[in-house]
């Protein structure tokens, strides 16, 4: 019997020691400790032993038992931990690598341009004043000393929207011009002005030079004294901030119905740089050295009073311009269809 013991320890030992993964060490488990594994069944055998033999015998199971027990315990212990070596070297994470970086967006161009203009006219002491994109027809054409039926609304190719306006505002429009904020303003009542609007107009076109929603920014200076002068000096100031101290500036007599006198703004071209020519040739950018900017001029009487102004008090300049184009030309791009800054092509956008 002791023997068949010792047999079955060695045996079982030698079993034990190729296993190599867990589900072939359990069921060596059930095979050789289980409730009828190997050793079960020799210890079944008890009862042909001699009574005086017995508990010799009885160490000895009790030995090979505590034994195997063990080596089945160190085993599991090494399967376990090399488990977890392997793991380790598979899943092994290398934390002093640089991260990978996300794909990290900017603000769109027109979103930059906004800023870099709002900036500019800080720095000469305008607030940025926020006046609504879709108004009453009062404050985009009537305010603004164009009555129903003026033939100078014509010009703006205004999209009139089916909503229900009201008496005090009239029928609703998309902007088709920043200008509206004058009136907005001048009804606040708190002088000096010095704003800035900037913000989504609306014309029915598209076509290269154009899209059918652009950005304008709004002046308007209002304080006893306000003059010719002063605008220039503005516009001056912030043509040289953002496009280089080497340009110049120029006002050309024009009509608007809102102000009196009024002009239109040019800027020295950067292409040729005023001149008109490039090598002789004909600039291709401004053909006579001048590119136009936008409006301006002094804000007429009856605007003022349409704002509650009494134009004995005070008197004031304004001045409407494009961002789209400005930006454009800022960066010295030749693109030939504005389009594509409302087209989200990332290839064109990441560019900025
Ligand atoms: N609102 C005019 C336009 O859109 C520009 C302008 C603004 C002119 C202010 C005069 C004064 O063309």
């Amino acid at each position: 019997m002791i023997d068949a013991l010792h047999a079955c320890e060695a045996q079982a030992l030698e079993r034990l020691r190729v296993v190599q993964a867990m589900p072939e060490l359990e069921a060596w488990e059930i095979a050789v400790l289980g409730r009828k594994g190997e050793l079960a069944g020799l210890l079944k055998g008890m009862g042909a032993v001699s009574a005086e033999d017995r508990p010799k015998v009885g160490v000895v199971a009790n030995e090979v038992k505590t034994r195997l027990e063990a080596a089945f315990a160190t085993k599991k212990q090494d399967l376990q931990a090399s488990f977890w070596r392997e793991r380790l070297a598979a899943d092994h994470v290398d934390v002093t690598q640089p991260g990978r970086q996300p794909a990290v967006g900017h603000l769109h161009l027109m979103q930059q341009a906004i800023r870099e203009v709002t900036a500019i006219f800080e720095r000469a002491g305008f607030a940025r004043a926020r006046h609504p994109e879709i108004d009453g027809d009062f404050y985009a054409f009537e305010g603004l000393n164009m009555p129903k039926d003026h033939p100078a609304r014509d010009e703006w190719e205004t999209f009139f929207c089916d909503l229900p306006g009201n008496e005090e505002i009239g029928k609703i429009v998309l902007t088709p011009h920043t200008s509206n904020a004058q009136v907005r303003e001048l009804k606040k009542g708190v002088f000096p002005i010095r704003m800035v609007n900037i913000g989504k107009c609306y014309r029915r076109q598209s076509d290269a030079t154009h899209v059918p929603m652009f950005h304008q920014f709004e002046g308007l200076v209002v304080d006893r004294v306000a003059s010719i002068t002063h605008l220039l000096g503005v516009l001056e100031y912030f043509v040289k901030a953002f496009f280089g101290p080497e340009r110049k500036t120029r006002l050309r007599p024009f009509h608007f119905r809102f102000t009196e006198p009024s002009f239109e703004i040019d800027i020295s071209c950067g292409v040729c740089n005023g001149v008109g020519r490039v090598d002789g040739e004909k600039c291709k950018m401004c053909k006579r050295g001048w590119v136009e900017m936008g409006g301006a001029g002094m804000v007429h009487p009856n605007v003022l009073r349409a704002g509650g102004v009494d134009p004995q008090e005070y008197q004031g300049f304004a001045f409407g311009w494009g961002v789209e184009r400005t930006y454009l030309m800022k960066q010295g791009m030749n693109i030939d269809d504005l389009r594509v800054i409302y087209k989200n092509d990332i290839r064109f956008l990441q560019q900025f």
